[in-house]
């Protein structure tokens, strides 16, 4: 059974990877998980300098999934290189790194000083919604997205993923922008913005008011936006938003994802990873899948 995917020219050993900002830099969650079971790890968001991240609480549970609005917070690239890569390495599995900034240069910043270190792919985050500046500033007009992805390109040594975020009227019109700019990859969805009153306090769930909604419930709303941007482009595509298990993760296959990324099902089963890997092995065993490739865009 082959299990290989592409992205851009990489190879990874399945399609499974983690989502940036749900599974630190790997290190916390090695215990559980064997990190060479993946095809990929995605980090949390580092930016050129440290950020401190938004007042507490910062996140909630919702039906389905919760909100967060942790603001980025990150110990800069510096600390990052020093020690998270290292971590990282000596593990036989892709290594690709989430970047995150207030200005174009922030970001081209830390995409030069990343083209020297030993990291496969590149993942910029476009899309957050819990920082005022920055992130989702640039997610939500095409031309930014265009004019950051052809800036960023110009420094990147590895291929470049554009994250791209569902708070917009058309995905189709932002990923063809990020396409037109030189990206190399895409990945969706960031989180949805939403909020929550604790009814008892009177008072916002989460001192930031909005927060960024991911976890199950979100799933469907993902799947439609792989769905429409697989039909849009030509450039392969990380599928995300609710993947739990290998079932979730081949419906982003069958709906055009080279690849999956699994994010809040780990702060519920910090081994939810390994077993979304053994659950895309046991469908395609189930029904006599040869090549994982065989499921990419197969429902049309
Ligand atoms: C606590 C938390 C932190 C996150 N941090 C980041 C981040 O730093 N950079 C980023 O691009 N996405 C971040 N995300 C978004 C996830 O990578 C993912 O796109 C989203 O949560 C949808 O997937 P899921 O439903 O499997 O969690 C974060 C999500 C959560 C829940």
């Amino acid at each position: 059974m082959n299990t290989k995917v592409n992205l851009a020219g990489v190879e990874l050993k399945n399609p499974v990877m983690t989502a940036s900002g749900t599974f630190g830099s790997g290190e916390e969650y090695s215990e559980f998980v064997d990190l060479n079971k993946l095809g990929a790890v995605v980090t949390k968001g580092v930016a050129a300098v440290p950020w401190p991240g938004n007042p507490t609480p910062r996140i909630a549970e919702t039906y389905g999934g919760m909100l967060n609005a942790i603001g980025l917070q990150n110990p800069g690239i510096d600390v990052f290189c020093e020690r998270d890569i290292p971590f990282l390495k000596k593990f036989d599995t892709k290594i690709i790194v989430n970047v995150c900034g207030k200005t174009t240069e922030d970001y081209c910043a830390v995409v030069e000083r990343l083209s020297e270190e030993p990291v496969d792919m590149l993942e910029m985050n476009i899309s957050c919604p819990n920082v005022k500046e920055g992130g989702i500033a640039f997610g939500q007009d095409p031309k930014a997205v265009e004019a950051i992805t052809k800036e960023v390109k110009k420094y990147a040594r590895q291929p470049v993923i554009m994250k791209l975020s569902p708070n917009v009227t058309d995905i189709t019109e932002m990923a063809k922008a990020a396409e037109a700019g030189g990206a190399d990859v895409l990945s969706l969805i960031n989180t949805l913005t939403g909020m929550k009153i604790d009814i008892h306090k009177r008072a916002f769930a989460i001192a930031n008011k909005t927060g960024g909604m991911s976890g199950p419930a979100v799933k469907p709303i993902a799947v439609r936006m792989v769905y429409q941007t697989a039909n849009a482009v030509k450039i392969p595509i990380i599928g995300m938003g609710g993947i739990s298990n290998g079932e979730d993760a081949v419906e982003f296959l069958l709906a055009g994802a080279t690849a999956v990324s699994v994010g809040t099902a780990n702060f519920q089963n910090p081994r939810a990873t390994e077993e979304v890997v053994k659950g895309i092995e046991d469908y395609m065993k189930q029904y006599q899948f040869e090549d994982v490739q065989e499921l990419i865009g197969l429902v049309k």
